[in-house]
């Protein structure tokens, strides 16, 4: 059984008891550096994520009779690891665990309701600002090629006032949340840590 894990945003007190006790019956941790240091009383089987994930199809799936626990940041199902495997294995051989997005942890820290948002990411892509842009509530889950300030310049490019609100290193002891102007984001994506990013209209 290949168990996909939500861990939510990163501090232990955010993941679910479901979460915790699949990553307690596993044989084998699979994940990122940053999420398998997280569990350093496993003693199982450790291995490390890289970026060629058709090869961790492969490798799970000459796996699947063990119990296969994959970490995956946040909710697995939004812009997580869960879609490829999901569709990679049959239902009956993978068992997703839910876990709270790291726009979701932002939204509540801020007290802003997600009725109507818009949510998605630029990890990796390039959103059609344009279209993205046309929201009024937007949520994104960034990385470093578009982050802050990348999207600061598309909403002057059009002329638009809003606020974005920057989550990093959420749930951490060095979380840090602003909100600001875009003419007031820091001049380069390297100025920010992990983070996402809630872009509202200026009231
Ligand atoms: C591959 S995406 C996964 C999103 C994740 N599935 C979720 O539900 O939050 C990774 C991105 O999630 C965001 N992220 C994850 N953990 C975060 C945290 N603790 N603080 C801020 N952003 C975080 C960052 O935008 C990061 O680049």
């Amino acid at each position: 059984m290949i168990t996909v894990v939500g861990i939510g945003p990163g501090a232990a007190e955010y993941q679910t008891a479901a979460a915790r006790q699949a990553v307690a019956q596993a044989e084998i941790l699979v994940g990122g550096a940053r999420h398998l240091a997280l569990y350093p009383h496993f003693y199982g089987e450790k291995k490390k994520l890289d970026a060629d994930i058709d090869q961790l199809m492969v490798w799970l799936e000459q796996r699947r009779y063990q119990q296969v626990v994959v970490l995956a940041s946040g909710d697995p199902l939004f812009y997580g690891i869960g879609k490829r495997i999901s569709a990679s294995f049959p239902p009956e051989q993978v068992r997703i665990i839910p876990g709270i997005s790291a726009l979701q942890y932002l939204c509540a820290q801020i007290q802003q309701d997600m009725n109507d948002i818009y949510l998605t990411s630029s990890h990796g892509r390039s959103p059609d600002f344009d279209w993205l842009l046309a929201h009024p509530k937007i949520g994104m889950v960034t990385d470093k090629v578009i982050g802050p300030r990348k999207i600061a310049d598309e909403i002057l490019a059009r002329g638009q006032r809003r606020l974005l609100v920057i989550g990093e290193n959420l749930s951490q002891s060095n979380q840090r949340i602003t909100i600001l102007k875009p003419e007031h984001v820091a001049s380069g994506d390297d100025m920010y840590d992990i983070n996402v990013v809630v872009i509202l209209n200026e009231r």
